[in-house]
């Protein structure tokens, strides 16, 4: 269910009135359902009940304080892919030991600072990064628990710039060369082999690719077993998509359902091992349709070819469509009678590329405001100050109340750190 309705031709976050969202906070923002975070991240963990298994959220699609605040105090843990990643998790309360660390370029002071704080693990990506850690960690006097990434090259069958998990990538250890990495995992004084990941990439519709890596990672669980290389976990990454238009992605529940089953009968016949725990990354999943971008129309300026409703949301508020020519729905807060005429949606800045919507049929007047939909995954984290434009505010709606969660950045803050200084 959406938690993003009109009630009397008014478009309401739960309870409250956009437009009095915008009257009270400005425009552009970005507006929250703290439900539909909620019952996405319920999706997750009600399918994991009494199982070994855990939900490490990926920050990357959002990484406000107050929405990792709700997801740790819902019992989430976190997928990192930065330092800076996990001192909001710390500053936000989250629980360092079921944070995961991702990513291609761990730098030696962000695994100091991971080590630390005794983080589950480290999602390993390469050869070279194995042999860093294992001497950070030496350095410490302690012993890095390690998973490898592995790229089952499967295909995910989605946008190429949120695919990861194909040979043309540069995620993960190649599916061939993971047997010797792992041999050589073992053999390093300060690293502690405990799991195995991949993720194969974003806004999957289809969990059949999903269960292809699974099946792969399985094979290569048991060939370490027989080499007496233990793996305690198992992370399957994230990737489930959202309804943008007309997609029908694969329900969270289902998908969790195949890979227990999967797991359950790979248990029984072949595998002998001890017990072992299931990890999941979900980012946009949780997110993605919790969250809308409010934004005001600035001009109407029709033309001969096109017509453009020029907001005062632009590409350095939201991305994807500017990035990954990426459809997302528009919808108008007041909902008006007459004709609708078809109007690319633009903002301000200064690119042909800054697009938000093109040619949607929508009635609009000047000074109306407009919701971007589905913009809680990827939409502010994303964001950048490109035009000297300040990022936008974030509001937190919860049934009939709202709160201020990011203050919409003030120009004086874009160039705080600069210094007029010269080399004369
Ligand atoms: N784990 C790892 C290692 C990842 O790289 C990602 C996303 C996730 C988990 C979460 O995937 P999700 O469940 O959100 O699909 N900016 C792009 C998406 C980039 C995804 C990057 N990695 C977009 O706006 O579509």
């Amino acid at each position: 269910m959406s938690h993003f309705s009109y009630r009397n031709g008014a478009l309401h976050a739960e309870s409250v009135a956009l437009s009095d969202i915008a009257d009270k906070f400005g425009t552009p923002t970005y507006v929250y359902s703290k439900q539909a975070l909620e019952e996405n991240f319920s999706a997750w963990s009600d399918a994991c009940k009494g199982r070994d298994a855990l939900v490490c959220y990926a920050m990357k699609a959002n990484s406000n304080l107050a929405i990792l605040r709700l997801l740790a105090a819902l019992g989430s843990g976190f997928d990192l892919v930065s330092g800076g990643e996990l001192l909001r998790v710390l500053a936000a309360g989250g629980d360092p030991r079921k944070c995961l660390f991702s990513g291609v370029g761990k730098t030696r002071d962000e695994m100091r600072l991971a080590l630390s704080h005794d983080i589950l693990c480290f999602n390993v990506e390469s050869i070279p990064e194995l042999h860093r850690l294992n001497e950070v960690a030496g350095q410490l006097g302690k012993k890095a628990p390690v998973s490898l990434r592995v790229n089952p090259n499967v295909d995910p069958k989605t946008h190429p710039y949120i695919a990861t998990g194909l040979k043309a990538n540069k995620f993960g250890v190649a599916f061939s060369d993971a047997l010797n990495a792992y041999r050589l995992a073992a053999s390093l004084p300060h690293i502690d082999v405990v799991g195995i990941d991949c993720h194969i990439g974003s806004q999957l519709l289809d969990d059949a690719p999903l269960l292809e890596a699974l099946d792969k990672l399985i094979d290569l669980v048991d060939t370490l077993d027989k080499e007496g290389i233990a793996v305690h976990h198992l992370d399957l990454g994230g990737g489930i998509g959202i309804v943008y238009d007309d997609e029908r992605p694969v329900a969270v529940g289902a998908y969790l359902g195949r890979v227990f089953a999967r797991i359950d009968s790979w248990r029984k016949s072949r595998y002998a091992g001890s017990p072992i725990k299931v990890c999941f990354e979900p980012g946009r999943s949780i997110v993605g349709n919790a969250g809308v971008l409010l934004t005001r129309v600035e001009y109407l300026k029709p033309g001969e070819e096109k017509n453009f409703c020029i907001v005062d949301a632009a590409m350095n508020d939201l991305m994807r469509p500017a990035m990954y020519e990426a459809w997302m729905g528009v919808q108008t807060v007041t909902q008006r009678e007459g004709r609708a005429l078809t109007w690319d949606v633009v903002g301000p800045v200064c690119e042909s590329g800054d697009w938000l919507a093109r040619e949607r049929a929508l009635v609009v007047e000047p000074d109306d405001l407009l919701v971007i939909n589905s913009a809680g995954a990827y939409g502010m984290t994303m964001a950048s100050n490109y035009n000297s434009r300040g990022r936008a505010a974030e509001v937190l709606v919860d049934q009939d109340r709202c709160v201020l969660i990011r203050q919409r950045e003030t120009p004086e803050s874009l160039f705080a750190l600069e210094q007029q200084a010269s080399l004369d």
